[in-house]
């Protein structure tokens, strides 16, 4: 049995393109895959806190008792097996300050452990094999010749991050950009732009949903 892991982080809790977008693959994913399993966590209602030393500890550690607090120790053992258990996931990941937002980060310093770390020179390690895909959304434009090509922090760095616990065998990003063109008067010219990538967007995860 396949199962779809589902994530948002929007701090809008409408009016948000990647907890549409994000929900739309979803929709459209439980629609091809009839029971099968389905986990949704949203990261903005209920942000994973900031590492803690003891946290970090018993992911280095897990044998030793590191004091943590049962909830500490729930949230940590949940978040983890919700990851173990997809085989499929899908996270909305709006671009803030250039980069993700910070509760994306307290999610993933929790999976980043020796545990899931693909060894040095291995091709894959025990989180390997799932397909991710990561859906954001900009108020601007990245793409290659706009004035801000390069400040893109995100998708270079989830490359990165998730390529080191095994999980960009099958890694997929799909952007929705010029988001504030729709609302911000001196970018109203760039709003047919942002109209078509919000279209690419919802076309290619209807694909890559099949
Ligand atoms: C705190 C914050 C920081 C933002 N920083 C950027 C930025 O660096 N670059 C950008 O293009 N848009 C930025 N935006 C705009 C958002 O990326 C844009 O509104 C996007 O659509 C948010 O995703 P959502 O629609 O899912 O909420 C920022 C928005 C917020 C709230």
């Amino acid at each position: 049995m396949s199962s779809l892991l589902h994530i948002d982080s929007s701090i809008r809790a409408t009016g948000s393109t990647t907890r549409q977008l994000s929900s739309y693959f979803a929709t459209q994913w439980r629609q091809n895959h009839p029971g099968d399993g389905y986990t949704y966590r949203d990261l903005a209602a209920q942000p994973v806190p900031h590492i803690t030393h003891a946290v970090r500890e018993s992911l280095l550690d897990p044998s030793r008792d590191h004091g943590l607090t049962p909830e500490e120790k729930a949230l940590t053992e949940a978040v983890v097996a919700e990851v173990r258990e997809a085989s499929t996931i899908v996270i909305g990941a709006p671009m803030y300050n250039y980069a993700i937002p910070s509760t994306i980060k307290s999610w993933i310093d929790l999976l980043v452990s020796p545990a899931h770390m693909v060894p040095p020179g291995a091709e894959s390690g025990p989180l390997s094999g799932k397909t991710v895909i990561v859906v954001t959304a900009r108020g601007g434009s990245y793409a290659p010749g706009t004035p801000r090509e390069g400040w893109d922090h995100q998708e270079p760095y989830l490359r990165a991050v998730l390529s080191s616990i095994g999980l960009a065998d099958d890694l997929k990003f799909v952007h929705a950009e010029l988001t504030l063109a729709a609302i911000v008067p001196a970018m109203a010219a760039l709003k047919p732009l942002g109209e078509q990538s919000l279209a690419n967007a919802n076309e290619t995860l209807k694909k890559l949903a099949l």
